[in-house]
């Protein structure tokens, strides 16, 4: 079964030269033709690799890149005396050239610039290094989470934040990266040389698909779960049930910019946060189409261009742009009166939850009424939940029309955290005392 593979894969790749060498259409002997198109040193490495790690050829071979010549040559190539240079890969004994494992965003900016300083300017930029200085995020994930193992407390950081956010990659002496830093599947790799991003998170290698990254799922595996559950939320709108429905025979992979209401009936993440639609431009910025931080303790109006701050962006033309994007398929009365709607439900989040919690909290902390460490506090612990799951669920849950997380998810856990954590502070402000569990804890009273 493996070799019948094999030669379907080196049969494919035999095709892709043939096909080039006719769309060439001149008329130098086909044999030149072929090494020009692929040359000999990448035929060398899809030859070897297409039984090395045919899964890997395989996806090249399906890719528009395969179609276009663009080769493991062509982003794997590094200078010899680069950190990222392999040296001592059984099987490369041979290899005229030197090549990495490591594939940094420049290496695609080279030919897609537009694409690389989008994602710069974008907040999943920052994703990991916006980490690096919060000491009590490193509390949380080596003292509590890791429980100060001597060799084990890194774990949670390596299976979990650093698979959403990403890492700091470290390469040994022969080029290849450290197991405590890779893999890493997050957004903000930072790599040897300072660079940042991954594009293989939405468009996944070595495919490199524009029909992948524009569904759902492309998003889902890290906007999910109690603290941003922007796929759940999806699933719950109108816009998700179409998708469920039918989008299965929508048409997905036309090029950048090209793609409008007609290939597709509902939009998709991409849709509304990327994609081009009518004269609205195509981004790799995220952060563009955005009017309000929703994740914050407090939401603000987004106002700035300093990539590490959680206000990065410009939310009045934001917002003109995600109108602009429902103004395809609705009517401008339609898409006014929602976002009032959702506007509305940010403030009361603002005004009625997050101020008041924060300023028991404020009291609290002045009286030398919260335990040291917050994560054994119960009134820290609803202070944390109200704004960083319950209240992000109830504001995103709203602004993208998702009404079981506004409000079951959302608004309604959250006024129940809000009434028990009062209970904690007047309990401790009245006695002067945190008390083991505090007073409302116990059934009895
Ligand atoms: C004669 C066979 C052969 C050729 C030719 C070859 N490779 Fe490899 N390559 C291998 C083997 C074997 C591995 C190790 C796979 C493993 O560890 O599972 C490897 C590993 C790799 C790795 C990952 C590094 C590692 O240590 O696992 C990359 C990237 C790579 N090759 C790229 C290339 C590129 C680019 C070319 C062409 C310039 C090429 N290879 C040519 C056999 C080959
Ligand atoms: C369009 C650019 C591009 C092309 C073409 C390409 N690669 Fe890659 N490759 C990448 C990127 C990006 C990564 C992920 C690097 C990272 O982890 O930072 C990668 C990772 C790898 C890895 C290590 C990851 C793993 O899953 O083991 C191997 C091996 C590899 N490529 C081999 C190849 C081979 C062989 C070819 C040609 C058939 C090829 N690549 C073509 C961009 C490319
Ligand atoms: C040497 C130039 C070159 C490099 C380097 C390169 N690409 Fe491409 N890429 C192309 C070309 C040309 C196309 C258009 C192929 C087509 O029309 O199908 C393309 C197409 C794409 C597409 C769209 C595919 C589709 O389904 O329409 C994606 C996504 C993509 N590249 C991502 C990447 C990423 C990510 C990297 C770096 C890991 C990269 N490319 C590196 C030249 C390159
Ligand atoms: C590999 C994980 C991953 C994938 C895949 C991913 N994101 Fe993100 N996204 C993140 C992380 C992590 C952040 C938080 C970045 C930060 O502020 O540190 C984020 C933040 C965002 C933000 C807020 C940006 C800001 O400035 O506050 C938006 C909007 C967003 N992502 C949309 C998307 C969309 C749409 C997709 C799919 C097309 C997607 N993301 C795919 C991990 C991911
Ligand atoms: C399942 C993927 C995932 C995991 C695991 C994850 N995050 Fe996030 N994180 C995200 C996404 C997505 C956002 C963006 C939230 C939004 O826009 O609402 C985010 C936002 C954040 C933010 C706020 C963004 C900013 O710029 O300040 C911080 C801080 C953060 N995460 C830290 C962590 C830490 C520390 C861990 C591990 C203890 C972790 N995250 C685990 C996906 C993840
Ligand atoms: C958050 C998800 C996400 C990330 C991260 C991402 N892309 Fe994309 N990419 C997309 C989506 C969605 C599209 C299709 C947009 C559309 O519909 O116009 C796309 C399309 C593309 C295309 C095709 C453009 C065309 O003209 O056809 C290229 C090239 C590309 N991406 C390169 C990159 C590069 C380079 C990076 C890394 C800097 C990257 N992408 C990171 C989601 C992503
Ligand atoms: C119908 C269009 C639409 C769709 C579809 C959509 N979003 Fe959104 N998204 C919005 C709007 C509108 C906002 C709020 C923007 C504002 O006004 O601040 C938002 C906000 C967000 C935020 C909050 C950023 C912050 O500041 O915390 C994230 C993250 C996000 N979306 C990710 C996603 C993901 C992932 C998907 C798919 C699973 C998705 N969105 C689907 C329109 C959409
Ligand atoms: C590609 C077309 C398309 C785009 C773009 C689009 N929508 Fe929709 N939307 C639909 C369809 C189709 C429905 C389902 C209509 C029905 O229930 O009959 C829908 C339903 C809705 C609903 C449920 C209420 C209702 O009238 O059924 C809301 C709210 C909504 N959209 C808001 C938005 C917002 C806000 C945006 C922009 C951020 C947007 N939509 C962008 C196609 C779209």
């Amino acid at each position: 079964m493996r070799n019948v593979k094999y030669v379907m894969i080196l049969f494919g790749i035999l095709l892709i030269s043939i096909a080039l060498v006719s769309c060439a259409g001149d008329s130098t002997p086909s044999g030149e033709e072929e090494t020009a198109a692929l040359t000999d040193e990448a035929r060398e490495c899809i030859e070897c690799h297409a039984t090395e790690t045919h899964g890997i050829v395989a996806d090249w071979d399906s890719s528009g890149h395969a179609l276009q010549g663009i080769s493991c040559i062509d982003c794997h190539e590094v200078d010899p005396d680069s950190p990222l240079a392999l040296t001592g890969v059984e099987g490369h004994e041979d290899l005229a050239l030197s090549v990495s494992m490591l594939v940094p965003p420049s290496v695609c900016g080279e030919c897609h610039e537009n694409q690389v300083a989008q994602f710069n300017d974008s907040g999943h930029y920052r994703a990991h290094i916006q980490r690096i200085p919060k000491d009590s995020l490193t509390a949380l994930v080596e003292v509590h989470e890791g429980q100060n193992h001597p060799e084990f407390k890194t774990a949670s950081d390596e299976t979990g934040c650093m698979q959403c956010h990403g890492t700091e990659y470290e390469v040994d002496e022969t080029g290849h990266p450290t197991p405590a830093t890779y893999p890493s599947a997050g957004i903000g790799n930072v790599f040897p040389n300072g660079e940042i991003g991954n594009c293989t998170v939405c468009h996944s290698r070595h495919s490199f698909d524009i029909a992948e990254a524009r569904k759902p799922d492309a998003c889902g595996g890290c906007h999910l779960g109690p603290d941003h559950p922007d796929i759940e939320i999806y699933e719950n709108t109108k816009h998700g049930q179409v998708f469920a429905a039918e989008g299965e025979e929508w048409v997905w992979d036309r090029p950048s910019g090209e793609w409008e209401p007609g290939d597709f009936r509902a939009p998709t993440c991409a849709a509304c946060h990327m994609s081009g639609i009518g004269d609205l431009e195509p981004t790799h910025n995220v952060t563009q189409r955005l009017y309000w931080n929703l994740w914050a303790k407090e939401s603000r109006v987004r106002s700035g261009d300093d990539v590490l701050s959680p206000w990065l962006g410009d939310g009045e033309a934001g917002r003109e742009e995600m109108m602009e994007v429902c103004s395809a398929c609705h009517s401008s009365l339609h898409t006014t009166a929602y976002f009032e709607s959702g506007d509305k439900a940010v403030k009361l989040y603002n005004e009625s939850y997050w101020e008041p919690v924060e300023a028991m909290r404020v009291e609290l902390e002045a009286a030398g009424l919260l335990k040291e460490n917050p994560w054994e506090d119960e009134f820290m612990i609803l202070h944390y939940y109200i704004w960083h799951h319950d209240g992000r669920r109830a504001r995103q849950g709203a602004m993208m029309g998702a009404p079981d997380w506004a409000h079951w998810h959302g608004f309604f856990t959250m006024q129940q955290k809000l009434y028990r954590a009062r209970e904690i502070y007047e309990y401790r402000m009245e006695t002067g005392q945190i008390g083991i569990i505090g007073k409302a804890t116990d059934p009895e009273e």
